[in-house]
């Protein structure tokens, strides 16, 4: 029987995973069925349960249960710990395990990229939920010093604050978004902005070699800007497929190459 995987997340009708997972699953030859499980809002914890009750193997979570998902694993990984939220499930020895895959697929779509990680220097946009689950795998790929800048500078202060001793070999420094400066390898659009259509002004005072917006599908003033400086740009569908391959890993044992999907 194929095994039973599935996203949940409400709505889910715009999710990507099923297409992604059947892609890697022909490339592995490895059987599988994924499907998309919408959740009321209060049904999304016995919606877990049931999928592992009818012997589901692996599940995804997205928008806006990753939080809730984190609250009800039994084990955790470091970076599922530091993110604080969780997009991929798992039963292992009767315990509901959980992982947070989504800053991996980050760095592994710049590694595709060959942006250059290792001892380079990060400014993050925005200290949501987005920018949390992110800092761990790029100081574990080697970047040295990450500065997150926000709207609101006590949100970026707390983020630091919670996070700095868990990667105490890179410095974590924060601005607000009116004091952008300084040199850049890498700067990663990591807010909600272009979303909501509103426009992240990049001033001269910030220099930078790469961009990316972390958001994908709609045109934002963020690449639009960073192409105007004509340096390399990308937005959020690599690190979607990052994060896609990583879980399929995990599930299956097998890591599908992320190049053959891009
Ligand atoms: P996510 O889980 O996607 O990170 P989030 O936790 O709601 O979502 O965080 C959204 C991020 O986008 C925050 O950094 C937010 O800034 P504030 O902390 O100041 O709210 C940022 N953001 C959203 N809309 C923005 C805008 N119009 N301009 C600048 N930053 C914005």
């Amino acid at each position: 029987m194929a095994k039973l995987f599935a996203v949940i997340g409400n709505p889910i009708e715009q999710s990507r995973s099923p297409e992604l997972h059947q892609a890697f699953a022909k490339k592995t030859g490895i059987e599988l069925t994924y499907n998309k499980r919408f959740a009321e809002l209060d049904a999304f914890e016995t919606s877990v349960h049931d999928f592992f009750q009818n012997d589901g193997i692996g599940m995804n979570v997205t928008v806006p249960f990753k939080e809730r998902a984190f609250s009800l694993c039994k084990q955790l990984t470091e970076r599922a710990q530091i993110a604080k939220a969780v997009n991929t499930l798992w039963m292992q020895d009767g315990l509901l395990y959980g992982d947070n895959t989504d800053g991996q697929g980050l760095v592994e779509a710049i590694k595709a990229l060959e942006w250059p990680l290792e001892n380079s220097t990060i400014l993050i946009i925005g200290a949501g939920g987005a920018t949390r689950g992110v800092i761990y795998p790029l100081v574990h790929a080697g970047v040295k010093k990450i500065v997150i800048s926000n709207r609101t500078i006590a949100r970026a202060e707390q983020l630091v604050d919670d996070i700095q001793d868990a990667v105490p070999q890179a410095e974590l420094l924060t601005c607000g978004l009116d004091q952008l400066e300084g040199q850049f390898d890498i700067i990663i659009n990591a807010t909600s902005a272009s979303l909501s259509g509103d426009a992240l002004i990049l001033p001269v005072e910030l220099t930078f070699k790469h961009a990316y917006e972390m958001a994908y599908g709609k045109p934002s003033s963020f690449i639009q800007q960073a192409q105007q400086r004509g340096v390399p740009c990308s937005e959020g569908y690599g690190m979607l497929i990052g994060q896609a391959i990583e879980a399929f890993s995990i599930w299956n044992g097998v890591r599908p190459n992320l190049k053959d999907f891009l």
